[in-house]
């Protein structure tokens, strides 16, 4: 029998419709617009190239046709600008927000630029969908949310207090959908991410995850640094799951999925440690020099939390949400993509 999903895409490619995806440049925003395009969809992308590559572009570029990249119109600035916001929503049928500044400790050094984009930005786009009339506004929420609430595995409603300013300005990203719907009747449905990875996630730089940046040291041989004694778990997601939960929330059409939050993970659990040995002994099937390579430890990180995994009943009951990979299926697609680059 077809899933949900399935069901969804096949509607798609019959009836096309008009995407904004912000943040395209970036990780998930790219893997969204390739998993549109492919549908032949039309899609608007918008980013600043904050943190986000032209080269993700190009490389979506390089995997859909020619007729399907022509779908593609590309709007460079910033979503603290109004009218640059507005100027996006401009026949758009749904919005897919993933512009951010994302990272916790990028927030914990300079708070005021992650706010700017994070809640300024957010509302500019909130306002410019509204007024534009999207039929829904679909948004990268974020497990941080859950903060120091010590309940294992998450539920939606039970959230703590934040650890950092990234999470408070994910979690006013809430706040401000919900009053959205309650006082314009927006439709918005937030996704609370759980430690996504998959390609063109940055292996570099300050802020790295911790997947993209492990598999970028050990391709080059180098030692991996695990923050704290790597039995801190989190339930890494791999972006087709993500892709899949953007495009179910964006047509779901029961009322009651309406103006809700939904953890999207996968809803396993992986320590550091185990997710160190599962990297390296599947880079090391191509690399036999770094079999043994053992990882090196550091001081725990101000602002993580210790561990995190995603019930994710809710967006199975309300928006059919079926995760298609495991982090080990995961990792077996991603790996392959960085040891092409
Ligand atoms: N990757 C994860 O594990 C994860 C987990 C939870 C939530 N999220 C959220 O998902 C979204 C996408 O994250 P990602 O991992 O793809 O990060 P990313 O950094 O790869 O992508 C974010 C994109 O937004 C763009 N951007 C940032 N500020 C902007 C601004 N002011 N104007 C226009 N564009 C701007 C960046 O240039 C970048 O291309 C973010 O909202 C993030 O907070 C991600």
């Amino acid at each position: 029998m077809k899933s949900n999903f399935e069901t969804m895409q096949a509607q798609l490619m019959k009836e096309p419709k008009s995407w904004l995806v912000t943040g395209v440049a970036g990780f998930i925003g790219s893997n969204l617009l390739e998993a549109l395009l492919r549908l032949n969809q039309k899609v608007v992308g918008f980013d600043n190239f904050a943190t986000g590559h032209r080269h993700n572009l190009e490389d979506v570029r390089n995997s859909v046709n020619e007729a399907q990249w022509c779908n593609f119109r590309f709007i460079e600035g910033d979503i603290t600008d109004l009218d640059t916001c507005r100027n996006s929503c401009d026949e758009v049928d749904y919005v897919l927000h993933q512009a951010a500044l994302g990272s916790v400790p990028r927030s914990v050094e300079d708070p005021i630029n992650t706010n700017r984009s994070n809640i300024d930005g957010f509302l500019n786009m909130l306002v410019a969908a509204r007024d534009a009339g999207v039929k829904r506004y679909v948004y990268a929420a974020s497990s941080s949310t859950y903060g120091d609430h010590p309940a294992l595995p998450k539920v939606e409603d039970q959230i703590g207090e934040p650890l950092s300013p990234y999470a408070v300005t994910k979690y006013v990203n809430e706040l401000y959908a919900k009053v959205f719907g309650r006082v314009y009747e927006s439709q918005t449905i937030g996704l609370r991410y759980f430690n996504v990875f998959g390609p063109r996630q940055d292996p570099n730089g300050a802020y790295a995850a911790v997947i993209p940046r492990w598999i970028g040291a050990l391709l080059k041989g180098a030692t991996c640094a695990i923050n704290g004694d790597g039995e801190t778990s989190r339930d890494f997601c791999y972006v087709a799951n993500v892709v899949q939960a953007n495009v179910l929330a964006a047509l779901v059409e029961d009322a009651e999925a309406l103006n809700q939050v939904y953890n999207i993970g996968y809803g396993g659990r992986t320590t550091l440690n185990q997710l160190y040995r599962m990297i390296r002994d599947r880079i090391a099937t191509e690399r036999p020099a770094i079999a043994s390579l053992e990882p090196s430890y550091l001081d725990f990180r101000t602002g993580d939390v210790r561990h995190s995994q995603a019930d994710i009943s809710k967006a199975k009951r309300l928006l059919q949400y079926q995760p298609t990979h495991s982090v080990v299926e995961g990792m077996n697609a991603a790996i392959p993509w960085y040891l092409s680059r």
